[in-house]
């Protein structure tokens, strides 16, 4: 093709007017980005189809050159997705080498879209389009997991698990409840995904290089073509602002952060010693030399690209701090911050999705788990507030005594003689031992929210009418 044969030597055909030779190799090499923004093709392509279509329709090119462009739009479109298109460095970004090739495919016709905007509102553009279709990408990938953990759930309303704090056994919840717990957590970064469409529904074409133009566009028409709400306000901020991508950066991270936690359980969970679930093959990996070795190797990876996602937020707040308004060259650095934590995020939700629908629950496992570790002491406590009148307090203290007979003769806190309880605290009766198992204390905490199966199915009802 003609242009990736330009000697490096004449001037940029796009804007050399005014330079006498070409940029040195090194210029030429830290000024490309079009190794990383030809992911933008079809965004751009859209753009100067809506942009084209609208200086046509306000009389400021002719319907005759507006066709010839359309068409030769259409053709890149194809070049490009079938792999039949040479991008040239030399044309630094995506923008320039789609116009040099339609120059080529239409002659002098093509000389006229760039009318009346500037690379900085189509890279606005591009980029943001590009964003809100990951961001609708993201929330129904979210969707999926969401799905994933209420059928588990559902599926384990009355399985009974040990809760933690601290990683020590605090109180037996239920599996389902613990998944719900994700539920919320996947529910909330969807919220999150969703205000953030709402954000930058709004479309910059038409801001030019930063202060407008004196065209008599159409900006509404443009903004309807492409599928924004409306457009933007003010044309100094649309070229200057990268918060869309950085919001975007901010929910990936704080999805990935609760991916992350999630990761880290199955890694727990899937552990021989806790044994509370087992990783389908198809997630999991072998050992080259240790052949009972089953590893999470899926979970590990997604607990490590949030650390990945987490370097594309800062590095690209770093970028923006500080930058004078309008648009600097810094902000090409945008891209493959974005580019790089959309691929992690999307692979770290899909890895998740298939792990939770995959995974076998060990609820024997769990049971006896939950069990053990005094975790129904809570429990005892409570009933010497209900049924002995015992302020909170002293019942504390009177169970504590209860758990450390208990450990002395290595028996559960139900194992104890009644005797025995009754030398700590004469009011306890028999009827203690009927909150002393772990089906009787998750069944108990029936407050909002609460671990009980029948509240756990109320809030699987509740995702189930808004997933
Ligand atoms: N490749 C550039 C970017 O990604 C496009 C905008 C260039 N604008 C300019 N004034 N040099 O930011």
């Amino acid at each position: 093709m003609a242009e990736s044969k330009t000697d490096t030597k004449s001037s940029n055909q796009m804007w050399g007017g005014r330079f006498a030779s070409g940029p040195d190799a090194i210029m030429e090499e830290i000024n490309a980005s079009i190794g990383f923004d030809k992911k933008l093709f079809a965004q751009d392509i859209r753009g100067s189809i809506a942009h084209a279509t609208m200086l046509a329709h306000q009389g400021i090119i002719s319907a005759d050159d507006k066709d010839k462009i359309v068409h030769g739009l259409n053709t890149i479109l194809s070049e490009i997705e079938s792999g039949n298109f040479e991008f040239s460095r030399q044309l630094e970004d995506i923008h320039m080498n789609v116009e040099a090739r339609l120059a080529t495919l239409i002659g002098p016709a093509a000389g006229r879209l760039h009318t009346a905007r500037s690379r900085n509102d189509q890279v606005a553009l591009d980029f943001r389009l590009w964003v809100k279709e990951e961001l609708e990408k993201t929330e129904k990938m979210l969707t999926g997991l969401i799905a994933a953990f209420l059928d588990r759930a559902e599926e384990h309303a009355e399985s009974v698990m040990p809760g933690f704090t601290h990683l020590q056994t605090a109180q037996p919840v239920t599996f389902g409840h613990h998944c719900m717990a994700y539920v919320e957590m996947f529910g909330r970064d969807r919220s999150r995904v969703r205000h953030a469409i709402e954000h930058l529904d709004e479309s910059p074409i038409g801001a030019a290089a930063l202060a407008g133009t004196g065209y008599p566009i159409d900006r509404h028409m443009t903004a309807k073509a492409l599928g924004f709400r409306e457009p933007t306000r003010n044309s100094i901020d649309t070229v200057s602002d990268r918060d869309f991508a950085i919001e975007f950066l901010s929910i990936a991270a704080i999805t990935g952060m609760h991916l992350s936690r999630l990761a880290e359980e199955i890694v727990i969970w899937s552990t021989p010693q806790f044994g509370f679930v087992r990783l389908s093959d198809a997630f999991s990996t072998g050992s080259s030399i240790m052949p009972q070795k089953k590893n999470p190797d899926a979970a590990e990876l997604v607990r490590a690209k949030t650390g990945r996602i987490n370097g594309s937020l800062v590095a690209l707040l770093t970028i923006m701090k500080g930058l004078p308004l309008a648009y600097s060259k810094d902000m090409q650095e945008d891209k493959e911050q974005v580019f790089d934590a959309a691929e992690s995020l999307e692979l770290a939700i899909a890895a998740m999705t298939g792990m939770v629908r995959d995974m076998t629950v060990n609820t024997a496992r769990m049971k006896a788990a939950a069990g053990s570790g005094y975790s129904t002491a809570t429990d005892l406590a409570d009933w010497l507030v209900r049924e002995a009148g015992l302020p909170f307090r002293d019942a504390h203290h009177v169970t504590g005594r209860a758990v450390a007979l208990a450990e002395s003769k290595s028996c559960d806190l139900a194992e104890l003689p009644l005797a025995d309880l009754q030398a700590i605290h004469p009011d306890i009766t028999d009827k203690v031992y009927g909150v002393l198992t772990v089906e009787a204390s998750v069944a108990s905490r029936k407050s909002f929210g609460g671990t009980a199966p029948s509240e756990v199915r109320r809030q699987i009802a509740f995702w189930r009418a808004r997933n």
